[in-house]
């Protein structure tokens, strides 16, 4: 652990890009929320390095502009999150497609934030992609119970089949549904399960 203000205290692992460092928060089990009049907004190149985050994205997240800019979007990776989600994400958007997700996003000061996100690809004339933009709504509560419990099947599969096996359990939830994930995704946002 190391002291770096003076109520801060987080992991010594950190994330090292260029020559800024940004230091990995410890997480906290401490929920923070935006209103449903609020968007959190960010953009990155076709890397994932953000380009741009609006201001709600820069209070939920915690990071000034000059920290975050330029950094892989993963500075907001929850460890709760599964790796097959964002393998479905990136596998979505790098062929065109748009794609929503529910995420659980880690703050600079530890805490945890539950987004609806949709990404989506920003093309140039030539429908070459040029970035990716992200948009956030205030999740769907009610969906949260089945993500989180969906999420935490994922990550203890995780451990030990790797992200295949996390893949299947989402797959075979699915199959439960009888669900395309998309239409999971909206079932769940819009109440219509
Ligand atoms: C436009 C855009 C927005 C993203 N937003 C988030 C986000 O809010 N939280 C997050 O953990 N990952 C987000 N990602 C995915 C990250 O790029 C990354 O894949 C993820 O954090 C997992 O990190 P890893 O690939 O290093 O394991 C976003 C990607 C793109 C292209």
């Amino acid at each position: 652990m190391f002291e770096v203000s003076k109520n801060k205290t987080v992991d010594l692992l950190s994330i090292k890009r260029g020559k800024k460092k940004i230091w990995k928060p410890k997480p906290i089990n401490v929920e923070k929320f935006f209103s449903t009049s609020e968007l959190i907004v960010s953009k990155t190149d076709t890397r994932g390095n953000i380009t741009y985050g609006n201001e709600v994205f820069t209070k939920m997240a915690g990071y000034i502009e000059d920290e975050y800019l330029g950094q892989p979007h993963s500075i907001v990776r929850h460890p709760d999150m599964p790796k097959a989600v964002f393998k479905l994400l990136w596998e979505t958007i790098v062929t065109g497609r748009e794609v929503n997700a529910y995420v659980k996003n880690l703050s600079k000061d530890g805490t945890y934030y539950w987004v609806f996100a949709n990404v989506t690809p920003s093309f140039d004339r030539q429908q070459n992609i040029i970035g990716y933009h992200s948009t956030r709504r205030v999740p769907n509560r009610d969906a949260l119970n089945i993500v989180e419990g969906l999420y935490k099947k994922m990550k203890s599969s995780e451990s030990f089949g790797g992200i295949h096996e996390s893949s299947t359990v989402l797959i075979d939830t699915l199959k439960q549904f009888k669900l395309s994930y998309e239409e999971l995704i909206f079932r769940l946002q819009y109440n219509t399960l």
